[in-house]
């Protein structure tokens, strides 16, 4: 990551610790964005020893609250409501479409956007388009694999299982496989969303049906955007 986009998502970060309250619960997702303001969170939350809980979405943004350990961590499963949520995203387009699951943590961002009160996305620039264009990422359970990608190609899609560099596939923490299944530009995501999440097998797609509050766009230059 460019050095300007890591300036620009801390002054990002910054600027959004005004939604962090006193005893509210907030959600984390995962990925640089959201790592940039957890650190940000993190330290706010010493120096003006404020109480909150925090929910995260993957263990790779609880590992870094763990590490800087001055926010409470708590699980999703005994909760039904989430004041605000913080996250990035892989894509977000001219309707606030967004693509999510790139680091593989869709469901539980999926689950806490849903549970979310407020939704805030921090993303650099380089992920807004007009129409979505890139793979959209998909979870699924290992038993319907070869027929979820029958499935995709009927609806004229290119899927592709993730693998690591050794070509095994990618696991997600929730024990689920991840395809990545390319449609060229995206007219209408929420249609394809509709088609797509009714195949069974299929656990979570990458293309959100909730839509952010509030979308902030770190500039290249340093500076960011609010949308
Ligand atoms: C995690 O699965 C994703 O949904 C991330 O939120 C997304 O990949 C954005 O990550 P970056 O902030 O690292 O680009």
């Amino acid at each position: 990551m460019n050095n300007n986009f890591d300036d620009a998502l801390t002054k990002v970060s910054l600027h959004i610790l005004k939604f962090v309250k006193n005893n509210k619960i907030i959600a984390l997702g995962s990925g640089h964005a959201s790592a940039t303001f957890a650190e940000t969170l993190s330290m706010f939350v010493r120096k003006n020893r404020i109480k909150i809980k925090a929910v995260p979405t993957s263990s790779q943004i609880k590992m870094v609250v763990e590490k800087n350990n001055y926010i409470q961590l708590i699980e999703s499963d005994n909760l039904d409501e989430v004041d605000i949520m913080f996250d990035g995203a892989d894509q977000i387009d001219k309707e606030k479409n967004l693509v999510k699951g790139g680091g593989g943590a869709l469901l539980m961002e999926n689950i806490l956007m849903n549970m979310s009160k407020n939704i805030i996305i921090i993303a650099d620039e380089s992920k807004f388009v007009n129409k979505i264009n890139i793979d959209i990422p998909i979870e699924i359970h290992k038993s319907a694999r070869s027929y979820i990608m029958k499935k995709l190609i009927g609806i004229n899609g290119k899927p592709t299982l993730r693998t690591n560099n050794k070509r095994y596939p990618i696991i997600t923490e929730n024990g689920n496989m991840i395809i990545d299944c390319g449609f060229g530009i995206i007219e209408k995501p929420q249609i394809l969303l509709n088609k797509m999440i009714n195949i069974p097998g299929v656990l979570e797609v990458g293309i959100f049906k909730r839509k952010p509050d509030m979308i902030y766009k770190a500039n290249l230059d340093g500076s960011f955007n609010i949308l």
